[in-house]
């Protein structure tokens, strides 16, 4: 079983059904409203427990009801929230757009994700340095996340870094201790400037990264599939062919997915990517991003009713 630490954000997330998005000075009726618990980092450390994973998080909540739902959300996984603090700014959360075509436009407020200091880092210490990988996002602060993977690499656990969201100047130091990244077609264009399109441009665009320090790199290609480069080996493998209801957390489940049975040395990589794409198939069928991950038990039903 792998441990996991993830340090990321925690949001309660407020999804508005809509038909489409409004045009400036339009009033446009809703078709539903809910609510449900997210945040990028929440949502892969979910998936990596729900996977099986021994699962630690470190991040920061308001002290508000909306920060005592995610906790609970959080043990209720059985993840370890002893580096989980409080902070004098509210909860995070998303207000997700969810149209009928499936497609989803995100606003973030960061709050309490955006507090996390270096001595929170610094009191995680030893949470990192037992853990066999380290996963975080763009959600919290840049700095902490360089500092996090410096303690990680001294250390020699394997480094983890999901772009999301997309961002442009990314600190040089914290891409040359990074061992995995794991970006979307569009996180991977705007940090490589090579628009991602099928496997050729995806093969360049992971060369630029692995020439900016990221050892190896997972391209993630909605419906095309995920494209994986290392230092000896790259392929494209297969999407799982699904309706897609709500792609909300497809890319977090993923990769708390595949973090939970890669080995340090990446030697399953294909294999964990099959059943991280398994999972994520699973999780874009229900609307709500924690709601939607699914548990090992259910993965493995699927990839077995697959054969
Ligand atoms: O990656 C999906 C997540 O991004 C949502 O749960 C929302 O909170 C946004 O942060
Ligand atoms: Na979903």
């Amino acid at each position: 079983m792998n441990k996991v630490t993830v340090l990321g954000s925690l949001n309660v997330d407020t999804i508005l059904q809509i038909p489409r998005l409004p045009q400036p000075g339009e009033t446009l009726a809703m078709t539903d409203q809910r609510s449900a618990g997210g945040g990028k980092g929440a949502n892969q450390a979910i998936s990596a427990a729900r996977s099986g994973a021994a699962t630690s998080f470190i991040g920061k909540i308001g002290d508000d009801e909306n920060g005592r739902m995610m906790l609970s959300f959080l043990k209720d996984a059985g993840i370890n929230t002893e580096q989980v603090t409080v902070s004098s700014k509210g909860t995070g959360q998303a207000f997700i757009m969810l149209q009928e075509s499936g497609e989803n436009s995100i606003i973030i407020y960061g709050g309490a994700n955006q507090e996390i200091k270096d001595a929170d880092i610094e009191n995680a210490r030893e949470m990192i340095q037992s853990s066999d990988f380290i996963v975080t996002q763009f959600e919290t602060p840049f700095d902490q996340a360089t500092h996090a993977f410096k303690i990680a690499k001294e250390a020699g656990v394997v480094t983890v870094l999901n772009p999301a969201p997309a961002h442009k100047n990314v600190d040089p130091e914290l891409l040359q201790n990074v061992d995995l990244i794991t970006p979307n077609e569009t996180e991977a264009e705007i940090l490589t400037e090579i628009k991602v399109v099928d496997q050729i441009t995806a093969h360049e665009a992971a060369t630029r990264l692995q020439e900016l320090g990221a050892k190896n790199v997972i391209i993630t290609l909605g419906g095309k599939g995920a494209y994986f480069k290392t230092a000896t080996e790259e392929k494209l493998v297969k999407a799982f062919k699904v309706h897609a209801i709500d792609t909300t957390a497809a890319g977090d489940t993923f990769l708390g997915a595949l973090v939970s049975r890669l080995n340090k040395d990446f030697s399953n990589l294909e294999e964990s990517i099959i059943y991280a794409s398994k999972a994520s198939s699973i999780a874009v069928q229900k609307v709500g991003a924690i709601p939607s991950i699914p548990t090992e038990a259910q993965v493995k039903a699927a990839l077995e009713a697959e054969k």
